[in-house]
Parts: structure tokens; C-alpha cells; sequence
């Protein structure tokens, strides 16, 4: 016989002879809500005060056990009870109390569990402290219980990565008391029988002690310090686990501080926008809508992006089948590709029995026909208008019908490429980011025609991929590239102005850049913008500034960057240094144009650059390219290396605010009127208080 009691929406205790069962039931993901904590915090006041209770028992329904605080609610005003204050009542219940974990036990949900007196894993449990991904600390225990449990080392390897551990892992390390299998709701009524038969011990977590590793703090300090000179938290972290052998009510106050700390910095703010950011952009009508089937791929090219593409559908499960002109170039991507695997076998990322059935899955041929099975082809050939109709106009002739046409081109017209073939809406724009296998973001490109199931599928792909899909509308560039273009341009007049490119690096990279742009220019070619600018040249606007003069004369030496040795940068020593060369051309332009060189801060690199990307960017959620200012965040963030505790450009922008930016470009604009141009959507904020974060409801 069992009796049910409902505390409110999300807690009900369930009554079983002397035993207590709390039931958290808070769909998706059992966060640690308002409603949650007041109700955790009844019941077990409730049941200490009830008779004939002997034990009691937390377990979770649904997929998953607690994975965490409510994020929604950071950043607004708190409302009472605290979870650190819910887990001190726990702590303090005078019956024992035990929490079942299934599925995966994050943040606050695994401290809740530190705080009760026993943990029973179910098989398929993983445990983490990710706070630090948020740009905040495990404020309700985690870095003073767990020590207590599995040792300073255990606690900073899992606080400081942020990484899941399996609940094997968790169980010899001491951080959970039992793995077994079964349903939650039984596990935890047997696991509370156990409590009453003396099977399974239970002890407040508090009342243990913490071996003292003073040695191992100072020794991660230091290293964070160099490594991670940008974040905050990891920093906290260190500090709060370090208080760790204090008295518990003491450590708790300094991790409590430090929690509020991290709390009230911006970092914890982009950070957060990011985390809901990268589940946004396919949170959208485009990407649900039914796809069509994705069960084998054809890549045409063997180059650097079609060999990255084709393993990063190997490395997903897809099939490929990879199509070259010439029997050398075939050879050569499937030898990159081979190598790429072997990469990922090298980090770990796959077992060698995986990369062999990925390999034996990928095949090689010079005949388009050979894509007539396949459902979706994805273009990676030269990026040329001819050679594009040339390749789709064969696709129409040789793929089966209802296969899906895509090309990766990073900057041509999607509907043009569309227009040779008879099935235009078949046709997208899958833009891929080198290398493809690695970075994160793919801009789906939609066509003028592009059917509804062709875009889902599209969507579909970058899941199964495991990428960030954005959604981009055609353009010259669509939406990163677009905006990569303008702020160049900022770039290069700097450089002509009087900055070095070394310097202009540093800067970047000191704002968190993941690498200055003059290295990724290098890093890329600077032969492929140079093609670009020449294509360009005709169009150019002649009131317009040319910023790309040194980059050309550095082209014309035949010196295209990291793959000739020679660039902006040499590299023929372990780290790029300036190319006195490239400097001296640098110097020669400027004296051709007249210029007097002039002296640039880091700051003012920084908010020329971040401001010219602004700009476009505004443009580009003005005019729907992208869908929604988070849309260019995220593409920043995954494509661009644009640093994540930052949340993206136009999250940046709010943290300036709109009147502060436009006054900005008109103080520019005194200089050079026709780039620095304040966009209306910018103005418009500007007197209406409108956010970015406004434009994406
Ligand atoms: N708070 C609020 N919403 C959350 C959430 C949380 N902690 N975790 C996930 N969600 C939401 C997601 O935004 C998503 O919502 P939509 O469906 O509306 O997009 C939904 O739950 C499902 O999430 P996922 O799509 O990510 O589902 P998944 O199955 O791929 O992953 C997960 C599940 C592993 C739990 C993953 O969501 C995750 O890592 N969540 C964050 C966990 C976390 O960081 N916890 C620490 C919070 S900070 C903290 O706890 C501080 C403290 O010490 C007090």
C-alpha cells in the first residue's frame, strides 16, 4: 500500500510503509526551479516531522535525474528558497536521505545528490559539474562536498572541464555510493530498504574531511593563469575548492561568494546567451519540417573542403562517395581523408574498429554517374560561377530524383547555380567552415526555390553532424563571410593607417579572438580573398577606399601565407613571425598613397574591428539574411572563432549599447564617411532602447 502526497506541480512524496519517496518531476530536464527547490525543501521538512518515516529517497521522471539550476532564471531577481539553503536542509534532515541518479546528474543536480547521505547510480548515469561552461562555479556544495568524497583532484578535473564522467568513473572515485540497474522509482525504494537493513551506509557528506592538496592548487592557479587568461570562473573555482578544508559552513560561504562573483560578470552572460544560442538556431519552422532521407552522401572534391566534409560524414555514419576529375586529386582526398580519421583515432575521438568500417564506407571515383544513388551531393569544387553550372548541370543529369543538390560555395549565388538545373528546388547552399570536420557552424543557405524539405534536410544533416546550423538567405558571403568582408576592410585600413598585422593580432587575441585575423588570413591563403578582390574589382565602388592594395602587391610575390611559407607571417620557425618582407611592402604602399603613419592603440584596434563587424552585421539582420541577431552570434561563435564568454557580436553590441556605438561610427565617419555609416536599424535602437536581444523574439 502506498500513499500519495502532492507538494505542488513538481514534487510529490509517495508513502510506502516507513519509507519516503520524493518524486522531482520538472520536464525537460528536472532543473532546479523556483518550485522545485520550495518544494524539495517542504518535503523533507514535512517528513522529518512526520511519524513513522525512516528513510527517505529522491529520484527524478523522465529521461534524466536533476541536470541543474533553472539557467532561464539567472540573471533575474532570485526568489527564496536558495538551492545551497535546500541543501543544507537536506544535509541537516535528521533521517536519512538518498538520491537515485539516472541518466546524467549536472551541476546543482549533482550537488543535490552530494548533499543527501547516500548516491545509488543507475547504469548509463554521468555526472558533471559543467557550470564552468556558463562562465559560473558549482554554487550549492559542489566544491566543497565532493572534495570531501573523491579528493581535490577529482573535483577539479570535473569543475574545471566541465566534462561528463561515467558513472563507473563516479563510483570508484567515491563521488556515488552504488551503481546498479533498474527504474528509478524502484531503485530508490529498495535503496531506501537497504538504509533501513544497514546494506547501505549512509553519512552526511559534511561531516568527512578533505585531504588538504595545496600543492595541486597553486600548481592548476599557475597554469590557468597562462592558459585561460581571458575567463573568470576557472579562476573561482580554484580558489572556492581550495577552501575546501575549512570547517563546511565556512568553505560554503566563501564558494557562495565566489558563486555571486561569476554571477554578476558579463562572461556569465555570454556565456549563458551562447548555451541557449547554439539550441536556437534550429529551434525555428525551417528546421522541422519533414526531411527527406539522409542515408548516403556524394562529395565532389578532394581538396582540403571536400575531404574534410566527406570525414566529417564518416566520422557521423553517413556513407560517401567522393568525386574527383583526375585520378591524382582523387588519391589525394582520400588520403587526406584517411589521415583525418586517423587524427581522430589519435584524439581519442573514435576506435580504430570505427575508423576501418568509416574507411570501408567511403568510395572514390573520376565518373559522375556514380552519384546516381546517392541522396544528397554536397559540391566542394573550385569556387568558380563556369565550373559550378558545369557541375550542376551534370548532377541534374545523373542524380535520381528527389536527391538533394548542394554546393559549398562560401560566396556565389545559390539561385544562379540553381537556375542549370531543372529541379531548383533541390538546391541549397551547405557552407562548411575548414576544417570541416572540426569547426562547428554550416550556414544552410536558402534558394529563391529551395524546397521546405530540402532546407530540413539540410537541418537534419548539421545534427547529425553534430554542427550548429544557421540558417542564411543568399548574398554575396551570406552571413559570415558577408560580414568578414566589412570589417576586413576596417582591418585593412588600419594597416595602411600605421598598425602592423601583428599587432592588429595581438589586439584581437587579447579580446579573445581565437586567432588574429592576418593569421587566419595566412592560415586560409591570402590567395583565395586576393581572387576574391580581383572578381570584385570590376563592381568596386570607386568613392570607396581601397584597403586591400598591400595584400595584393604581398600576393603578387607569390607569398600566399602558411602554405608557401611565407605570408603576412614566415613560418619557418615553431611560432609565425612577422614577415619583415610583407612589412616593407606595407611601408611602400603607404608612401604611394601619400600616408603618414600613425600610432594605433589595442583598444582602438578593438572597437574599429568590432564595430565594423557591427555594422554588417546589423545590415545583415536588417535585410533577413539572417533570421535573428543570435543567428550571426552563433555563426561567429562556431565559424569565426569569435571568443564564446563573449556570446557573439551583436550580444557584444548590447553589452555597448546602440547610442554609445552610433556615436562611434559618427566619430569615424569624420574620417571616412562612406565606409563608417550608421545602419537605420542601429539608429533606430539607438532612440528606441530596442536590444539585439529584443530583435530575437
Ligand atoms: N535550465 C533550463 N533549461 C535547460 C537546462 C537548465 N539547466 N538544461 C537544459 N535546458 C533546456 C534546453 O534549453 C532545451 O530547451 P528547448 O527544448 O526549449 O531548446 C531542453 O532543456 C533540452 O535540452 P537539450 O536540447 O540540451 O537536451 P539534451 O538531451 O541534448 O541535453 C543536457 C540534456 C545534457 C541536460 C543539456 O541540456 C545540458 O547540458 N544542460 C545544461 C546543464 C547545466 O549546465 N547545468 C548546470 C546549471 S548551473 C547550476 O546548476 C548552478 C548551480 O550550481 C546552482
Amino acid at each position: 500500500m502506498s500513499e500519495q502526497t502532492v507538494i505542488n506541480d513538481m514534487i510529490s512524496i509517495e508513502r510506502i510503509g516507513d519509507i519516503a519517496l520524493i518524486c522531482i518531476d520538472n520536464p525537460p530536464v528536472n532543473a532546479t526551479g523556483q518550485a522545485v527547490r520550495q518544494g524539495l525543501l517542504t518535503a523533507i521538512t514535512d517528513l522529518n516531522a512526520a511519524a513513522q518515516v525512516r528513510a527517505i529517497a529522491i529520484y527524478a521522471a523522465g529521461r534524466t535525474f536533476v541536470a541543474g539550476a533553472d539557467i532561464k532564471e539567472f540573471g533575474k531577481p532570485f526568489v527564496d528558497p536558495s538551492l545551497p539553503d535546500v541543501l543544507d536542509a537536506i544535509e541537516a534532515s535528521a533521517l536519512p536521505v538518498i538520491s537515485v541518479l539516472h541518466g546524467t546528474a549536472l551541476g546543482g543536480g549533482f550537488e543535490l545528490a552530494l548533499a543527501t547521505h547516500a548516491r545509488v547510480g543507475i547504469k548509463g548515469l554521468r555526472i558533471g559539474l559543467p557550470e564552468v561552461n556558463l562562465g559560473l562555479l558549482p554554487g550549492a556544495g559542489g566544491t566543497q562536498r565532493l572534495p570531501r568524497l573523491a579528493g581535490v583532484a577529482f573535483t577539479l578535473d570535473m569543475a574545471l572541464s566541465g566534462k561528463m564522467v561515467p558513472g563507473a568513473d563516479a563510483l570508484a572515485a567515491g563521488a556515488i555510493d552504488q551503481l546498479v540497474e533498474g527504474a528509478p522509482r524502484d531503485v530508490a525504494l529498495s535503496a531506501a530498504q537497504q538504509v533501513l537493513d544497514g546494506a547501505l551506509k549512509t553519512r552526511p557528506t559534511g561531516s568527512l574531511n578533505v585531504v588538504a592538496d595545496a600543492a595541486l592548487l597553486e600548481q592548476t592557479a599557475d597554469k590557468l593563469r597562462m592558459t585561460q587568461p581571458h575567463l573568470y570562473s576557472p579562476h573561482k573555482i580554484v580558489e572556492a575548492v581550495g577552501a575546501a578544508t575549512l570547517p563546511l559552513s565556512q568553505g560554503l560561504q566563501i564558494e557562495r561568494q565566489a558563486f555571486m562573483d561569476c554571477m554578476n560578470t558579463p562572461q556569465r552572460a555570454g556565456l549563458i546567451h551562447a548555451f541557449f544560442g547554439e539550441r536556437a538556431t534550429s529551434n525555428i519552422p525551417e528546421a522541422k519540417g519533414d526531411a527527406r532521407p539522409l542515408d548516403r552522401i556524394g562529395v565532389i572534391g578532394g581538396g582540403t573542403m571536400g575531404s574534410g566534409i566527406a570525414t566529417a560524414c564518416l566520422l557521423a555514419g553517413l556513407p560517401v562517395q567522393m568525386i574527383e576529375v583526375a585520378q591524382d586529386g582523387l588519391d589525394r582526398g582520400m588520403a587526406t581523408v584517411a589521415r583525418n580519421l586517423e587524427g581522430a583515432v589519435k584524439r581519442g575521438k573514435m576506435t580504430e574498429a570505427a575508423r576501418d568500417a568509416a574507411l570501408s564506407s567511403l568510395s572514390g571515383s573520376l565518373q559522375m554517374q556514380d552519384l546516381s544513388d546517392v541522396d544528397l551531393v554536397i559540391e566542394a569544387a573550385f569556387e568558380s560561377m563556369d565550373v559550378k553550372r558545369q557541375i550542376f548541370t551534370q548532377l541534374d543529369q545523373v542524380c535520381k530524383e528527389g536527391a538533394i543538390l548542394a554546393s559549398n560555395t562560401s560566396y556565389l549565388n545559390i539561385d544562379e547555380i540553381a537556375a542549370c538545373t531543372n529541379r531548383p528546388q533541390d538546391v541549397l547552399g551547405l557552407h562548411f567552415f575548414s576544417p570541416a570536420h572540426v569547426m562547428r557552424l554550416l550556414e544552410i543557405v536558402q534558394g529563391a526555390d529551395t524546397a521546405p524539405d530540402v532546407l530540413a534536410t539540410g537541418f537534419l544533416l548539421a545534427k547529425r553532424l553534430k554542427k550548429v546550423g544557421v540558417l542564411a538567405q543568399v548574398c554575396d558571403g551570406f552571413v559570415g563571410n558577408r560580414i568578414l568582408a566589412f570589417f576586413s576592410k576596417a582591418v585593412g585600413y588600419m594597416v595602411l593607417d600605421g598598425a602592423s598585422p601583428a599587432q592588429v593580432d595581438q589586439a584581437l587575441e587579447g579580446f579573445g579572438m581565437a586567432m588574429g585575423l592576418h593569421k587566419v588570413f595566412d592560415l586560409a591563403g591570402l590567395d583565395i580573398d586576393w581572387a576574391e578582390r580581383k572578381r570584385q574589382a570590376a563592381g568596386r565602388d570607386s568613392s570607396e577606399r581601397y584597403s586591400g592594395l598591400h595584400l595584393d602587391r604581398i600576393c603578387e610575390q607569390g607569398w600566399f601565407g602558411r602554405k608557401t611559407g611565407k605570408g603576412l607571417y614566415l613560418y619557418d620557425g615553431k611560432h609565425p613571425t612577422p614577415n619583415p618582407d610583407a612589412l616593407r611592402i606595407i611601408d611602400d604602399v603607404r608612401a604611394e598613397l601619400g600616408i603618414e603613419p600613425k600610432e594605433f592603440t589595442a583598444e582602438e584596434i578593438v572597437d574599429r574591428y568590432l564595430t565594423a563587424m557591427i555594422i554588417e552585421a546589423t545590415r545583415v539582420v536588417a535585410d533577413g539574411t539572417a533570421k535573428r541577431p543570435v543567428d550571426v552570434d552563433m555563426a561567429y561563435l562556431f565559424g569565426y572563432g569569435f571568443p564564446r564568454f563573449r556570446g557573439g557580436p551583436l550580444h557584444e553590441a548590447d553589452q555597448i549599447g546602440a547610442s554609445a556605438l552610433v556615436e562611434r561610427i559618427e566619430g569615424y565617419a569624420k574620417e571616412d564617411p562612406h565606409f563608417w555609416q550608421v545602419p537605420p536599424l542601429l539608429r533606430e535602437m539607438a532612440s528606441t532602447g530596442k536590444t539585439f536581444a529584443d530583435l530575437n523574439h
